[in-house]
C-alpha cells in the first residue's frame, strides 16, 4: 500500500522520481506526486490518478533539484484528491509516507492548541506539521525528523525532505518494509529494491525500528532504541528486480505465462539432482513430532493454504487449521503444544498475516512461513522462511505465486507424508515424477489459451459467475472466483458444489454461468449430478476438466475446455491455469486495468 521513493543524486531528480514511482504503481495507484529541492528551495507537484497524469504535469510544470522524495497512493486516510496526495508539506519539511499514523487525531489536537492547523484529511500532514513544529522550536532538521518519530504510533515507512537542505535525506521504518540504495555518490530510498534496480544493486535494508540519516556520501542508522546500527549491505539479482512485460500486453498475461519455468525453479530448488527427493533445509521441523499444523494467510494466499490442508490431512494424515490472518490475529485462539504454525504470503508484507505470525512467536516452537519475497518482514521474523521462487509479481493479481505457492506446500505435505510414514516409496515416487513433469504439463494446457479467450468473451457479457469445485478443487474455485471478480468486477462466488442445494442454486437461471473445475477423479460422478441440477434448470455449464471427465458429462454442456490428464493430487496446481486464462480474458475483453484494477494495491501493508 503506497510506495515511496528519495534520491540524493547527481542529476536531476524529476524523472528519476517518475520511473521508480513506476515500478513501485503496483503498491497503490490512487494518485503521485514528488518534491525536489533546487536552489535550496523545496517545491513539489501531485496529481490524481495513475502516475500519467503526474508525468503530463511535469511536462507542462517541470521540476528542477538533484535531490527529491516521490509517493504513489493507495487511499487510507481521505479521499484520493490533489490536496491529500503526497509528498506532505510544511513550511521547509516534506514527506511521504507509507502506512498508518495511528495517534494522529491526538498529535492534531496537540498541534492545533499551539496554534497549527490542517488543510488535508490526511494522517501523514500531521508529520510534516510536527517537525516543521519542532524546527520552528530550533531543532535541526533531522533532530526535527527524529523527536517526531518518536512522537509516531502505527505503521510507517516514512522519507523526508527539508528545504534548504540539498545534500540529506531522513528514512525511518516500523511496520513497513524500507530499503536504503548505494551508489556512486548518490544515495537512493524505495520501499522495496526493485523500484531502485535501475540505478542500484547495492541494497540495505532498515530494521523495524531503524531511522536512516542519508546523504551522498554518508548513511547513519540507528536503531529503535537509538543505538548505532550496522545494517549490512547485499546485492540483489538483476533477475529478481526485472520488471519488464517481455512483449505480453499486460503483466498478469507474462506471469500467467512465466509458470511452467517458475515452477520449474522451484521443483529444482526443492528436489535433489536426480528429482526423487525432497530437501529442505536440516533446520526444518520433524513432521513426524507435530500433532498440528495451523495455517495463515489473505486472499489467494489462503486459497493455497485451504488447498494444503486436503494435502496435508490426505497425504500425511496431519490435522490442520486454516485461518484468514484478519479474523486470526483478534480471535485468539488457543495455540496446543506440538503446534506448527506455517505463513504464507507473497509479498511478505501483508499486514494482517504478519501481525498473526507475531501472535504465534512466543507460543509454538517453530514459525515456518512460505513467501516470495526473500527479504520481506514476514521471511525475516519467522525461523524459517521457504522462498517459492516466482521472482518479481507485479500484477495486482496473484498467478504464478499462486502455484509456486501450491508447488512448494505440496512438496512439504509430502515430506511431512514420508516423516510420519504414510506414504509407501512407490506413491511417493509416482507423485515427484507427475510434479517433475508439471512445467511440461503445464506447456500443454497453455495451448487451451485460445480457446479460453473465446470463451472469456461470451462470458464478459455476464454480470455474475458462479463457480463450483469439489475437494481439491473447491479452494481452487474460490481462487477462480476471486481471480474473476479482482479484474473483470464480474460478480463470481464460489461454492463447494455439494452446498448447491443448500442455497445458491436459487440463483440459478440462463443468465447464469457455472464454471465447474473438475478432472475426472473419485468425485467426479457427483460432481456430474451437480451440474445436471444445474442444466435442468436452465444454467449454463462451463466444464474444465479431462477427455473422460468431458465424454462422462454427456451433453447439454454449455462449453468445455479440455486438460492434459495428471495425477489427480497435482490437479489443483494444473487447473490454476484456465482459472487465471478466464479472469484474465474476460477482464480484456471488458477493457478493464488488468494489472492495476480499481481498488485494489498489491502489497497490503495496512489492516
Ligand atoms: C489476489 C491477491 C490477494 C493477495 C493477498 C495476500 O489476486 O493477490 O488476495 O493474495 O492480498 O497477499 P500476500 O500473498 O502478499 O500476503
Amino acid at each position: 500500500m503506497c510506495g515511496i521513493v528519495g534520491v540524493l543524486g547527481e542529476h536531476e531528480v524529476a524523472p528519476i522520481l517518475v520511473e521508480a514511482l513506476k515500478r513501485l504503481e503496483y503498491r497503490g495507484y490512487d494518485s503521485a506526486g514528488i518534491a525536489t529541492v533546487s536552489n535550496g528551495h523545496l517545491d513539489r507537484r501531485r496529481a490524481v490518478g495513475k502516475l500519467v497524469n503526474l508525468s503530463d504535469l511535469l511536462v507542462h510544470q517541470p521540476l528542477a533539484g538533484k535531490a527529491g522524495i516521490g509517493h504513489t497512493r493507495w487511499a487510507t486516510h481521505g479521499a484520493p484528491t490533489e490536496a491529500n496526495a503526497h509528498p506532505h508539506k510544511s513550511g521547509p519539511v516534506a514527506v511521504v509516507h507509507n502506512g498508518i499514523i495511528e495517534n494522529y487525531r491526538e498529535l492534531r489536537a496537540e498541534l492545533a492548541a499551539a496554534g497549527i492547523g490542517h488543510e488535508t484529511d490526511t494522517d501523514t500532514e500531521t508529520v510534516a506539521l510536527l517537525t516543521h513544529h519542532y524546527m520552528t522550536q530550533g531543532m535541526d532538521a533531522a533532530s526535527a525528523a527524529r523527536a517526531t518519530i518518536a512522537r509516531l504510533e502505527g505503521a510507517y515507512a516514512l522519507c523526508f525532505l527539508f528545504d534548504g537542505e540539498p545534500d540529506l535525506l531522513v528514512a525511518a521504518r516500523k511496520g513497513s518494509p524500507l530499503a536504503i540504495g548505494h551508489g556512486a555518490g548518490e544515495m537512493f530510498v524505495g520501499s522495496d529494491a526493485i523500484a531502485l534496480a535501475p540505478m542500484t544493486d547495492s541494497i540495505t535494508y532498515l530494521e523495524e525500528g531503524d531511522i536512516a540519516v542519508v546523504t551522498r556520501q554518508s548513511l547513519t542508522i540507528t536503531d529503535a532504541q537509538g543505538r548505532l546500527a550496522n545494517r549490512s549491505v547485499k546485492t540483489i539479482e538483476i533477475d529478481s528486480a526485472r520488471v519488464d512485460k517481455a512483449g505480453h500486453k499486460h503483466f498478469m498475461a507474462k506471469e500467467i505465462a512465466e509458470q511452467p519455468s517458475v515452477i520449474g525453479a522451484a521443483l529444482s530448488h526443492y528436489l535433489s539432482a536426480d528429482g526423487r527427493n525432497i530437501v529442505l533445509p536440516d533446520t526444518m521441523p520433524d513432521f513426524a513430532t507435530i500433532s498440528r499444523l495451523t495455517m495463515v494467510a489473505c486472499g489467494t494466499a489462503y486459497y493455497a493454504c485451504l488447498t494444503a490442508k486436503y494435502w496435508f490431512e490426505r497425504l500425511a494424515g496431519l490435522p490442520v487449521e486454516v485461518d484468514i490472518a484478519s479474523e486470526f490475529r483478534y480471535r485468539e485462539p488457543p495455540i496446543t503444544p506440538g503446534t506448527l504454525a506455517l505463513f504464507v504470503s507473497q509479498s511478505g508484507e501483508t499486514a494482517d498475516t504478519l501481525a498473526a505470525l507475531r501472535y504465534c512467536t512466543d507460543r509454538v516452537d517453530t514459525i515456518l512461513s512460505v513467501v516470495n519475497v526473500a527479504e520481506s518482514s514476514i521471511a525475516r521474523e519467522s525461523d524459517l522462511a521457504l522462498p517459492i521462487l516466482a521472482g518479481a509479481e507485479i500484477g495486482v493479481a496473484s498467478t504464478k505465486a499462486f502455484t509456486c505457492q501450491l508447488t512448494v506446500l505440496l512438496l512439504l505435505a509430502l515430506r511431512a507424508a514420508h516423516a510420519r510414514g504414510q506414504i509407501d516409496d512407490d506413491r511417493l515416487a509416482d507423485i515427484l515424477s507427475s510434479l517433475r513433469a508439471l512445467p511440461s504439463t503445464l506447456n500443454t494446457a497453455m495451448e487451451r489459451n485460445t480457446q479460453i479467450r473465446i470463451v472469456a468473451r461470451q462470458l464478459s457479457t455476464s454480470e455474475n459467475a458462479l463457480f463450483l469445485g469439489r475437494g481439491l478443487m473447491y479452494p481452487l474455485a474460490l481462487e477462480g472466483a476471486l481471480k474473476l471478480k479482482e479484474i473483470s468486477y464480474i460478480h463470481a462466488e464460489a461454492y463447494a458444489s455439494g452446498e448447491l442445494k443448500h442455497g445458491p442454486i436459487a440463483l440459478i437461471d440462463d443468465t447464469m454461468p457455472v464454471i465447474v473445475m473438475a478432472p475426472c477423479d473419485a468425485l467426479f460422478d457427483k460432481t456430474v449430478s451437480n451440474m445436471q441440477e444445474v442444466m435442468a434448470r436452465g444454467g449454463r455449464i462451463l466444464l474444465i476438466s479431462d477427455a473422460r471427465g468431458i465424454a462422462t458429462a454427456g451433453d447439454g454442456v454449455w462449453q468445455t475446455v479440455s486438460m492434459p490428464d495428471i495425477d489427480p493430487i497435482l490437479s489443483p496446481i494444473l487447473y490454476a491455469l484456465p482459472a487465471q486464462l478466464l479472469a484474465y480474458h474476460t477482464a480484456v475483453a471488458k477493457g478493464t486495468d488488468v494489472d492495476q484494477p480499481r481498488n485494489l494495491a498489491k502489497s497490503v501493508t495496512v489492516e
